[in-house]
């Protein structure tokens, strides 16, 4: 009788861009009709790059919003934000402790930051152990990502196979869906979206700050295409459409970046005409209710949890 679990989390870090929506938001959305389905604002993984409360306390907010005018409908998903559900963290020790120190150091986000000279702090270190927690705590079989999460979903698994193996059997192993043509949005330099290299196109910006991102994609001019306006420009409009319209403008970049904003423009402005008529107090509401049925779910898992490692 039960449904598949299908859960996916984004950080509450700052503005989400569109590489976000199509690499998670939108897999998500398609498919969590049929599931049992969680979707977390994830605000403590947000405090390791993130230190100023009110910066973490608005984009919360900010974040539910985006969900909800991306199209999920809180009666038929659990929002929730992970602070609020304290079995997270409590998990996430439990997996510190089973989980060695050369294993986390493999952890692609980790080594990235060091190799970029940024703060490696510790909560950077043990990411992966809480992201397991998120996911393995909701017995959680499937989650929408982008391809940049690939190795977390696969900790995950690592950490549900080593608590079974010393504990007995209580977590599944969840898969990630990375859906193929999205699971990398190109940001506007070619290289991966990110609000870290600063090369993104926002999801909720208005229409000037979507031409002043589109204006700013690279082109080269190697090609028949510009290629950075291509890989934008298929997320919005069929590619045979898009053949014919790049085919008959070859060289005119200026021609292809004005209608790429107008597509963008118009694939967006419903979501972002339904988020300006989201209230703060709509937000409160659901992260109230999705908090306490999380609560509930997770609460259960952790009495197990604390049975079988020998606490309780
Ligand atoms: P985060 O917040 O960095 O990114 C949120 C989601 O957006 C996807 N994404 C992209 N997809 C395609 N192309 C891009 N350029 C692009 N940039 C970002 C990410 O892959 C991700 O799916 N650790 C996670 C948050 C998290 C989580 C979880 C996810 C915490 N707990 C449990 C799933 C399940 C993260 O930092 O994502």
């Amino acid at each position: 009788m039960n449904k598949p679990v299908l859960l996916t989390g984004l950080q509450s870090s700052g503005e989400l861009h569109i590489g976000n929506y199509f690499g998670a938001i939108k897999p998500f959305v398609d498919l969590y009709e049929a599931y049992d389905s969680y979707l977390m604002v994830a605000d403590y993984h947000a405090l390791t790059s993130l230190k100023d409360p009110e910066a973490v306390r608005k984009n919360i907010v900010e974040v539910v919003k985006d969900y909800l005018a991306s199209g999920v409908d809180p009666k038929k998903a659990i929002i929730f934000k992970q602070s609020t559900v304290p079995a997270h963290t409590e998990l996430a020790w439990i997996f510190d402790c089973l989980v060695s120190v050369p294993f986390l150091m493999q952890g692609h986000a980790y080594k990235d930051k060091v190799a970029k000279g940024l703060e490696a702090n510790a909560g950077l270190f043990t990411y992966p152990m809480l992201m397991a927690a998120d996911i393995l705590l909701y017995d959680t079989d499937v989650v929408p990502v982008g391809e940049d999460q690939r190795q977390h979903v696969e900790y995950a698994r690592e950490a549900a196979v080593k608590f079974n193996n010393t504990y007995g059997e209580l977590f599944k192993e969840p898969k990630e869906k990375i859906l193929s043509g999205v699971g990398v949005v190109p940001g506007t330099d070619g290289k991966k979206m990110s609000k870290s290299y600063k090369n993104t196109v926002p999801l909720f910006g208005t229409k000037d700050e979507l031409a002043k991102a589109v204006m700013s994609i690279v082109t080269d001019s190697s090609g028949d295409r510009p290629e950075n306006v291509y890989a934008i420009h298929k997320l919005v409009r069929d590619e045979t459409e898009l053949t014919s319209i790049y085919g008959s403008n070859q060289g005119n970049y200026k021609a292809l970046k004005e209608m790429l904003i107008e597509d963008l423009d118009r694939y967006l402005a419903p979501m972002r005409e339904k988020r300006a008529s989201i209230t703060s107090a709509d937000v409160a509401a659901v992260l109230e209710d999705g908090g306490r049925q999380a609560r509930a779910v997770s609460e259960a898992k952790m009495e197990k949890v604390r049975k079988a490692v020998g606490v309780a």
